[in-house]
C-alpha cells in the first residue's frame, strides 16, 4: 500500500508560519467539507470505518495523532506531528485515529459532503466491500 504525504507549502517570515490549501493544487480533488477534532480525550480511537466513495486530506495543525491505514490486505501505522504535510486517504480504505496528544488537534479536507450512507462501519462489512471476503 502506498502511503501519500503531499508535503505543504510553508510561508513563514519572522512573524511565523502560514499554510495555504487550495484544491486541486495542494489539495488532490475539490473540497467540499472541512471538519476537526480536538479535545479528544486520552485513550480514545476515532474514525473506525472506512468511506466508499469519499476522499480526504488529513494535517495534523497542532500536536501529533497517530494514523491506522487498512487497505484490507495490507495494515500502515502512519504519525502526523506537524502542521505542514498532509496525509491522503482515499476511499475503500479502513482509518483509526489513536494517540492524540494533548490539545491535538485533526484538520480533515473531504471531498463530499456529509453522507451517513458513505460510512462503511463494520469491519467485515468493509472486507466484503473491497473484496476480501466473501
Ligand atoms: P464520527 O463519524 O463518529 O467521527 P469519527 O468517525 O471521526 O470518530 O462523527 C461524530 C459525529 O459528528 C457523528 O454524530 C456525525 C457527526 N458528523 C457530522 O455531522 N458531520 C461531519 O462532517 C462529520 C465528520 C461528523
Amino acid at each position: 500500500m502506498e502511503i501519500k504525504k503531499y508535503p505543504l507549502q510553508q510561508h513563514g517570515d519572522s512573524r511565523g508560519h502560514l499554510v495555504a490549501l487550495e484544491e486541486k493544487v495542494d489539495v488532490p480533488f475539490e473540497i467540499k467539507r472541512v471538519y476537526y477534532m480536538f479535545d479528544t480525550k486520552s485513550g480514545v480511537i476515532r474514525g473506525m470505518h472506512a468511506h466508499k466513495s469519499l476522499e480526504q486530506l488529513l494535517v495534523c495543525v497542532h500536536g501529533s495523532v497517530k494514523i491506522l491505514l487498512d487497505d484490507g490486505t495490507e495494515k500502515r501505522t502512519v504519525f502526523l506531528d506537524n502542521p505542514y504535510e498532509g496525509l491522503y486517504v482515499s476511499n475503500n480504505m479502513w482509518r483509526e485515529m489513536s494517540e492524540f496528544s494533548e490539545g491535538a488537534v485533526l484538520m480533515v479536507f473531504a471531498s463530499k459532503y456529509y453522507d451517513e450512507n458513505d460510512y462503511i462501519r463494520d469491519y467485515d462489512e468493509f472486507l466484503r466491500f473491497v473484496g476480501k471476503k466473501f
